[in-house]
């Protein structure tokens, strides 16, 4: 495996299909899922790993966003990444940076009302990606649903070559999305979290705004959104981590 930490270390053929999946690092099994299902369908598989300063509108919580290249450049490499591209923050955003990519429709409401300019963040950072790697197709998990809403109206508005991959959310077997935020949860917190997955059982917003309350969760929100496909979404913050989950309803019940 290739590890480039800039853009002209980035040598991809280009005679080859080309994977790309995005991540911010902090590698675990929901990304493995992601790895495992790109290189069953490319010939070269690139995956990144950047965290993007553009996304978080809290400085606490990018620096508090694990970081452990090495750790990633094995866990990529046993996946079978042919090339790890992870660049630095002045690489991709060098002095004089000032174009940036405003998504709206499905990237209001929801986490685009509880996290101001996070989309716009997600959707430059991801266009970037597609320019400098120019995958065929890039891979992302069904946990972040409003954003690979967002990706698929940015690839079809802007009439992006690449298609968009979605991989299910892998699950603990208490039930909690995979997520790198959740090893910040203490023990108590995470029995607390815990009422996120049992919530989204319901299938039902009131029934699941009940579930959390009983657990002692204020959510910033409960909602049916038709996202990938109708689906009931929840975000809650647990001790000091926020937490989105979401599962898909049956066709039809979106409102
Ligand atoms: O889902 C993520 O990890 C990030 O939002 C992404 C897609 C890698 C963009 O920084």
């Amino acid at each position: 495996m290739i590890v480039a930490r800039s853009i002209a270390e980035l040598d991809v053929a280009r005679d080859a299909i080309v994977g790309l999946v995005p991540t911010m690092g902090a590698l675990h099994a929901g990304h493995a899922a992601l790895l495992r299902a790109a290189r069953a369908e490319c010939d070269v598989l690139v995956a990144s790993v950047f965290v993007n300063p553009a996304q978080f509108a809290d400085g606490t919580d990018l620096s508090a966003y694990p970081r452990d290249l090495e750790e990633d450049a094995s866990k990529a490499q046993a996946e079978g990444v042919d090339v790890l591209f992870a660049p630095s923050t002045g690489e991709m955003y060098p002095p004089g940076f000032a174009t940036w990519v405003e998504p709206v429709g499905v990237a209001e409401g929801l986490e685009g009302a509880h996290r101001p300019g996070h989309f716009r963040g997600v959707a430059t950072v991801c266009v970037k990606l597609f320019n400098i790697v120019r995958p065929q197709r890039a891979w992302f998990g069904r946990k972040d649903a409003q954003q690979v809403a967002m990706l698929e109206q940015l690839v079809r508005d802007l009439n992006l070559p690449v298609e968009i991959r979605v991989v299910e959310t892998v699950r603990d077997a208490d039930g909690l999305a995979l997520s790198s935020r959740n090893a910040r949860l203490s023990p108590a917190e995470r029995e607390q979290a815990r009422a996120i997955p049992r919530a989204l059982a319901t299938g039902d917003v009131e029934a699941a705004r009940a579930v959390l309350a009983e657990a002692g969760l204020d959510p910033d929100y409960v909602a049916v959104r038709d996202l990938v496909g109708p689906t009931l979404a929840i975000a809650a913050t647990v001790g000091t981590t926020r937490l989105i989950d979401n599962v898909p309803l049956r066709e039809g019940a979106a409102p």
